[in-house]
């Protein structure tokens, strides 16, 4: 078995967008297109003599193939050991924490997260470091910036590496271990959580449900809900991570997970509802007629965190992304620890966490998570809810209304107008860049604008700044209408439009959603003319 070196060219379009490059099943499949990313990586690593690297992927369409070919290139460039999940299964949450037990060098993840698999679906990959995190802008520029000047990649020609069998083999002189891709994930779950209460909890009957939407989560909520935790089996539903998901779109949010919320919405209703998306890092928490916002979720777990025996001394701090609902902000006050506002993605939470400065982080997208591990992590939130409603005795329902009735209540939607034309998105952003500064004082319908720009961060642990992060509209009582192009599509343009107002009044806070932005929708449909330039008369989604 040798060593080869193969002729390639590169391929235009190989940047990593907000997690990763992510890109049709078919375009992946291009001879040499896979490979120039991983060389692109494994050239930006430099010496890997003697590292270990974890790999493993949410399952879908390709996956397997993936593995081999990063295997028998990893093992070209000199790795001194493979972590790779059985059968090519690890859940993005499980990497990283495999990454951070195992001190591994780094991981690469397979997934194209809660984008549609199969033949003509979506593939991806992502390279996380040592912290267990994904890689920060500067590596992913350095990656793309390789991937643009390949003349040859190298590549071991030994024989496929069995994926199914626990267990160490050698390729090419590197070791390759294959693992069980849940152990060491329980493992950490049952240091943070109170299982013995979520036991006594379903010891007494109560129900739940979760839905693994034919994704990678599935096996994880098997073990520890249905094993560890003795929730009856029939628990997790989809629970088998399918190449296409079984046709589902493993996003877990109302409009994907429309079976779940039916079943929280109907006369026997379980208790608890939950569901994760392709590849475990998203949540969506549905009580009996409630599904709670990721937003408002992430002040829930803040407000309560001390119910867990993992942060029962406290938590250090919050980050939110910037387009999230500032309801965590009000947690963080009360408990008189900071919150940061980050740009979209958990790649800027890395720095914060590593620096001991939050505990936990929250997006709007349906991802919460800790520093447990530097992704967002689903199942975890998943248990992080099972642990308060142990702990407190109450229903998701109470636990968000009262929350709602101490803090206020932020209403919170999401409109995405998907797959837009790239050209009209593109301008439709130009042009309301261009209003910007002329906002300031402007009266909009019932409000007055605050504030109006492009968010830029500066990262308060290493000072990098990154610009043009989403177009702000701040009014003057903080109701805030945000726009930004999605970095994670694969087709046309993806452009998000947020909204959120804030309630203070209690007797307000059970007002439809949709009903209590309708001013603020109009408001923002009018200023970006979103209609006309994008030819759509309604947003894809609304979450
Ligand atoms: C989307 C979400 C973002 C999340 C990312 C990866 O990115 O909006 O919060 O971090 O997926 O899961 P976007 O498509 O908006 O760039
Ligand atoms: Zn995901």
């Amino acid at each position: 078995m040798t060593i080869q070196t193969v002729a390639t060219t590169p391929f235009a379009g190989q940047r990593p967008g907000t997690s990763g490059l992510r890109k049709k099943v078919t375009e992946f499949q291009q001879p040499g297109y896979l490979e120039n990313f991983v060389e692109a990586i494994f050239l930006s690593l430099g010496d890997c003599n003697g590292r270990t690297v974890v790999l493993g992927g949410d399952g879908r369409y390709f996956n397997r193939d993936a593995i081999q070919t990063i295997l028998h290139m990893a093992a070209a460039h000199g790795v001194a050991r493979m972590l790779v999940g059985q059968g090519g299964i690890l859940s993005t949450p499980a990497v990283s924490c495999v990454i951070r037990k195992h001190g591994a060098f780094g991981g690469i993840v397979l997934s194209a997260s809660h984008n549609p698999g199969g033949p003509d679906g979506d593939f991806g990959i992502k390279y996380n470091i040592e912290n267990g995190g994904p890689a920060p802008e500067k590596i992913t520029e350095a990656i793309f910036a390789r991937t643009q000047a390949l003349s040859s990649y190298r590549i071991s020609d030994a024989p496929p590496v069995n994926l199914d069998e626990i267990g160490t083999t050698t390729l090419d002189g590197m070791q390759v271990e294959v693992i069980d891709p849940v152990l060491d994930y329980a493992e950490l779950m049952g240091r943070l959580f109170d299982f013995d209460a979520i036991r006594a909890l379903f010891g007494r009957g109560f129900r739940m449900k979760f839905d693994g939407m034919g994704a990678v989560s599935g096996p994880y909520a098997k073990a520890i809900i249905e094993g560890v935790l003795g929730a009856p089996g029939g628990t997790v539903i989809n629970g088998e991570p399918l190449e296409d998901f079984g046709g589902h779109h493993p996003d877990p949010n109302p409009v994907n997970a429309a079976e779940l919320i039916a079943l929280m919405n109907g006369p026997d209703a379980p208790d608890f509802g939950a569901a994760s998306d392709g590849d475990g890092d998203r949540n969506m928490i549905v009580g009996r007629g409630i599904a709670v916002t990721p937003s408002d979720s992430l002040a829930i777990i803040a407000a309560n965190a001390t119910l867990a025996p993992g942060y029962a001394a406290g938590i250090k701090g919050i980050a939110r992304s910037m387009p999230t609902s500032m309801a965590a902000d009000r947690v963080a006050e009360a408990l008189g620890i900071a919150c940061y506002e980050t740009p979209t993605g958990w790649k800027y939470f890395g720095n914060l966490m590593d620096a001991g400065m939050v505990t936990l982080c929250g997006e709007e997208s349906y991802g919460t998570g800790s520093s447990h591990v530097r992704e967002k992590d689903g199942l975890w939130a998943v248990l992080f809810w099972l642990n308060m409603l142990a702990a407190s005795g109450k229903s998701v329902e109470q636990l968000v209304s009262e929350h709602w009735a101490r803090f206020g209540r932020n209403y919170y939607s999401r409109h995405d107008y998907e797959a837009v034309d790239a050209l009209a998105a593109d301008a439709t952003m130009t042009a309301l860049r261009d209003k910007l500064p002329t906002l300031a004082g402007q009266t909009l319908g019932e409000y007055r604008v605050a504030l109006g720009d492009d968010f830029v961060y500066t990262d308060p642990v290493d000072h990098s700044v990154a610009s043009r992060q989403g177009v702000r509209i701040i009014m003057t009582d903080g109701s805030r209408i945000v726009f930004r192009l999605s970095g994670t599509g694969t087709e046309g343009a993806t452009v998000r439009l947020y909204l959120e107002r804030y309630e203070a009044d209690p007797a307000r806070h059970h007002l439809d959603t949709q009903e209590a932005l309708s001013s603020l929708v109009a408001i923002a449909e009018s200023v970006s003319e979103l209609r006309q330039r994008t030819g759509r008369q309604q947003p894809s989604v609304v979450t």
